[in-house]
């Protein structure tokens, strides 16, 4: 009994409470942890462009598994996520299936990484975020870069496809 309270306090507890406070502060800088389903992500997979000759980022990464799976197609790919728990999840996911090459995962707010270096943008926000992420994406993207949303819709650009919930858009 005493040996579960030691641990409950010691370990639990702590975890506990980075991931409540964390999870919190997510909803002040993006959207808070909220798993894609696999069906979301086979769209995401169906939506990517030909190829492999592509630098993809997924935008508050999670428990990387979006960037497992694009990765696993090839195409190297970045994760920004805020939460240390989940970058040290997605960390450990992608370093058991051997995929460390071509993707990583930086504990970082995406609101700060520039987005030129990449041609392929996922992003799972929330409604109330698409603005800031539409202006984010127009100063920076190139042209002909494509982006892809779960749920939420850029409010001002025309989407070019859609594969169930997951919107697909080329930068002009
Ligand atoms: C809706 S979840 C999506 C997770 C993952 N992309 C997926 O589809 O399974 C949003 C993620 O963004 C992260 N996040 C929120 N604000 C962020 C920020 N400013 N910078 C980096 N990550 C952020 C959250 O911690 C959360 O893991």
């Amino acid at each position: 009994m005493d040996t579960i309270l030691i641990i409950s306090s010691l370990i639990i507890t702590p975890i506990a409470v980075i991931w409540a406070v964390t999870n919190a502060v997510t909803i002040l800088t993006g959207a808070p942890y909220i798993a894609s389903h696999q069906k979301a992500i086979d769209d995401i997979l169906d939506l990517l462009p030909p190829g492999k000759d592509h630098r993809a980022v997924d935008l508050g990464s999670g428990d990387g598994r979006i960037l497992i799976q694009i990765a696993e197609r090839g195409i190297p790919v970045v994760g920004y996520e805020i939460n240390l728990l989940l970058v040290l999840a997605s960390r450990y996911r992608i370093k058991q299936r051997g995929l460390q090459k071509l993707a990583k995962v930086q504990w970082k707010n995406y609101w700060k990484i520039p987005l030129d270096q990449f041609d392929i943008v996922v992003i799972f926000g929330m409604k109330h975020l698409m603005d800031r992420f539409e202006k984010k994406l127009k100063a920076e993207l190139q042209t002909g870069a494509h982006v892809i949303c779960s749920y939420f819709k850029l409010p001002n650009w025309s989407q070019d496809s859609q594969q169930g919930d997951i919107y697909h858009y080329i930068k002009n």
